[in-house]
């Protein structure tokens, strides 16, 4: 096969691939087979780049830097919805529908509404064109570069029977624990961190450098098309471009029942904070598209959709106290104490204030009154200062030099203030009560009391001290007896058994979490094998690697992982950039190329020699 068509093969099943992973949730190839085919396409497409095409895969990664968004007019105007808040205006709403068009029943589309930004994305003959934000409605900035770079995007509709021209609007989104893992590279590098994941996915697509919009976790959610008289209805619409390899919202019902979707509505409102996406409320549309036309607009919304947004969770109340937390990392959270207050069904006493820039900047003090809110966060977070009722003589909060518990001498690391003593009670207690969390070494009975207890009886100074624990002195402590103490050292014992990714991640190592302590067990048989682990050299930095043919000594595998080990890159085909070409028995095709190319040719002793090994 030759290169031009190997590059177009490659195009359609990375696309392909893409569509079974993001669209269908059924991928067929793992993570690594995707990486080297895609690698593969690189390399070919810088060895020939008269054969590039408009919709590869590799130009998801950025482009030149812009110095400014163009502005674009919309085609038709992006409107926005009219809202309601409860169960008497969503039956006005339908009385409403049914008397303007003179029927008993509509069937509707309830949605959840996404909390994004919205996008507008147009195709030519199936193929990515371009992207404009929503802006004031009738005029958006192109930010066609860095939609390109969203993952679920098509750059290339599958399916036929597409329209010439095809656009297709929706909500960028980042979901939530993807955003934390944002904020938490953020946090690392000391950088601020966004507030929710709307900002962060608003500030990810508004990047003059698409090179960063690449890198952040963003997915589009189809939810509405200018075209929609190509449908009969809007899910036979939803349904099509799920086809064309789009991803629309999950959890979608169609009715006529205001019943019914009051219930939906409760139900998925009741379940927001486990959504993967934030979701501001319900959208309910018409769903016969012929319907839609007839009923038109008014002003800036269409009179056959309506969303129904829950009650905003926010309340106002007094900051009685500021005090500061001890993590198990040493990182010293404040806290605001506040008069207790009623918050969407729960009862508020304390919100977080997250670090001390966030303080610094937020300047909440004692004495102030402040709007609390409670977003996807268990803790409730403060939003703002009512400056204009600040009493007089409150003062900006200071931390302390010292820590609160230990009264070591704190440092400034960032945007926190930190307590770097390992032996700091508080540090000890929250460590604990990570290494016994049910997603760590998972000890039933273990909770909060029973840790600070031990902690403050010098009982527990180490985890493994909880392995050595007296059943009979565990049975002296407060709130404990026989038959609770037996419990607890039972469920200690049966935490020996816990998996050894599990048994990584209670250990509360920094930078790993549940996810890189299942990489480590994948590698590692053993702590001492974590141990003797070498680190890594930057021997074979900046250098790049073909491997071709068969090695007795190691598979190509292990010689890969060799190679990555010391910083140097694994290519799938030789192309001028190629530094080495490892050559194994029978060498076939690389090895000729190698040779016309002047690339240097080298066996396993040369590449344990360039290791220094
Ligand atoms: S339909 C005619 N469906 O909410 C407007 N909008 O106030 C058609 N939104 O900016 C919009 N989720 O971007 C629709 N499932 C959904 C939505 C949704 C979020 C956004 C939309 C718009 C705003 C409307």
């Amino acid at each position: 096969m030759g290169a031009k068509e190997r590059i177009n093969e490659l195009i359609e099943l990375l696309n392909y691939h893409s569509y079974r992973y993001y669209v269908l949730d059924d991928p067929q190839i793992s993570d690594a087979e995707y990486d080297k085919l895609f690698n593969e396409l690189i390399e070919l497409e810088k060895t020939y780049p008269e054969f590039l095409q408009g919709h590869s895969p590799t130009k998801k990664v950025g482009h030149k830097v812009l110095t400014d968004f163009r502005k674009v007019k919309h085609q038709s105007p992006m409107l926005s919805l009219s809202n309601i808040f409860n169960k008497e205006e969503l039956i006005a709403f339908d009385e409403r529908i049914k008397k303007l068009i003179s029927v008993n029943s509509i069937e509707y589309v309830c949605e959840p509404k996404l909390d994004g930004l919205a996008v507008s994305i147009h195709y030519k003959n199936g193929i990515f064109d371009s992207a404009a934000t929503r802006g004031d409605g009738k005029i958006g900035e192109d930010i066609t570069e860095n939609v390109r770079t969203i993952r679920n995007v098509p750059l290339k509709m599958f399916g036929n029977n597409h329209p010439e021209h095809f656009e297709i609007r929706g909500e960028i989104v980042i979901p939530n624990r993807e955003f934390e893992k944002l904020n938490d590279i953020k946090l690392k590098n000391n950088e601020k961190t966004f507030a929710n994941p709307r900002n962060a996915a608003a500030g990810s697509v508004r990047q003059l450098d698409s090179k960063i919009t690449a890198q952040r976790p963003l997915y589009f959610y189809a939810h509405s098309f200018t075209n929609e008289h190509l449908f009969k209805t809007h899910t036979e619409a939803l349904d099509t471009v799920k086809k064309w390899g789009f991803n629309t919202a999950k959890n979608i019902l169609v009715s006529s029942s205001t019943n019914e979707i009051e219930r939906y509505f409760n139900e998925l409102i009741g379940k927001r904070e486990k959504l993967d996406v934030n979701i501001d409320g319900v959208v309910i549309k018409v769903n016969d598209t012929k319907l839609q036309t007839s009923l038109g607009n008014i002003a800036r919304s269409p009179r056959w959709a309506v969303a129904w947004k829950p009650p905003a969770y926010t309340a106002t109340t007094l900051v009685k106290n500021i005090s500061v937390q001890v993590g198990r990392t040493g990182v010293l959270t404040p806290v605001a104490e506040l008069k207790p207050v009623e918050l969407g069904g729960v009862e508020i006493k304390r919100a977080t204030l997250h670090n001390a820039s966030e303080l610094e900047r937020k300047d909440v003090r004692v004495g102030d009154t402040v709007v609390i809110e409670r977003a996807g966060d268990v803790i409730p977070a403060i939003i703002r200062v009512l400056i204009e009722k600040r009493p007089p003589n409150t003062k900006t909060f200071k931390f302390t030099e010292k820590c609160p518990d230990c009264d070591h001498k704190t440092q400034r690391d960032g945007v926190n203030f930190v307590c770097d003593n390992k032996s700091c009670n508080s540090r000890i207690k929250e460590a604990l009560k990570h290494f016994v969390s049910r997603d760590a070494m998972n000890i039933d009975g273990m909770g909060e009391k029973l840790i600070e207890q031990l902690v403050d009886k010098g009982l527990v100074k180490k985890f493994s001290d909880i392995y050595v624990l007296d059943p009979d002195e565990l049975s002296m402590l407060d709130r404990m007896g026989k038959k609770s103490s037996h419990n607890i050292i039972e469920a200690i014992n049966m935490s020996k058994k816990v998996s050894f990714d599990k048994f990584i991640y209670a250990l509360g190592i920094d930078l790993v979490g549940s996810e890189n302590a299942k990489e480590l067990a994948k590698r590692f048989n053993s702590i001492d094998e974590i141990k003797d682990n070498k680190l890594k050299s930057n021997k074979l930095n900046g250098s790049s690697f073909v491997i071709t043919g068969s090695f007795d000594e190691m598979s190509r595998d292990e010689i890969s992982s060799l190679i990555e080990e010391n910083s140097g890159k694994v290519s799938s085909s030789v192309s001028k950039k190629t530094n080495y070409l490892l050559a194994g028995k029978d060498a076939g095709s690389k090895l000729d190329k190698a040779k016309e190319l002047g690339i240097k040719i080298i066996d396993l002793k040369d590449l344990f020699k360039l290791i220094g090994n």
